[in-house]
């Protein structure tokens, strides 16, 4: 009697372990199938954005040539700003700007991974070697702005800082009609 007793809870106890194991098993399953979509996904679908550089070849050709980096007005009456962070210092370290205008920033490291945060906004991006970072920008404020690296970058990191400074526009786009490429490097 007591041993069928016993064999009767046993039985019990097996049971819900099984429900139990055969539970953890899904959400093991879950997970890794989870996180095999997520991987697929990833490599087959991309991000719609993501351009690549050659961190290394930086100042030799191409887009962020040191002659090219500062603010260039475009046709359409926009400006790019391109930027290179590198220890500890960005290019140009002074960065011109028109008021109430579109501007998208360009940037990217030529060493280490640095951070752009231009203070008293929203724009704050990380400068990756190997990619280009570009966000939009618009200053209703002229002005002087502090731009600090915000991405631990080794031992010089805070040191590492430029200033943006935002001018009227009228005053900008006579700069930029005698000079390729602006900033407010003295
Ligand atoms: Cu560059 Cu911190």
């Amino acid at each position: 009697m007591n041993s069928k007793l016993h064999s009767a809870s046993a039985a019990v106890a097996e049971r819900i372990e099984r429900r139990w194991a055969v539970i953890s098993v899904l959400i093991i399953a879950f997970l890794t199938g989870m996180a095999a979509y997520a991987g697929v996904h990833q490599a087959t679908m991309p991000q719609s954005r993501v351009e690549t550089i050659d961190p290394v070849k930086l100042h030799m050709s191409g887009e962020f040539v040191e002659s090219n980096l500062g603010s260039a007005l475009e046709p359409d009456g926009s400006v790019t700003v391109r930027v290179v962070g590198q220890q500890y210092s960005f290019t140009p370290a002074c960065i011109l700007v028109p008021k109430d205008t579109k501007v998208v920033i360009r940037g990217t490291s030529a060493d280490v991974v640095h951070g752009i945060l231009i203070r008293q906004t929203n724009i704050n991006t990380m400068l990756v070697p190997g990619y280009v970072s570009e966000l939009p920008a618009r200053f209703n404020r002229v002005g002087e702005y502090l731009m600090p690296c915000q991405e631990f970058c080794s031992v010089g990191h805070e040191g590492m800082w430029a200033k943006v400074k935002v001018i009227e526009q009228a005053e900008f786009t006579a700069l930029a009609a005698d000079k390729r490429r602006l900033s407010c490097v003295e």
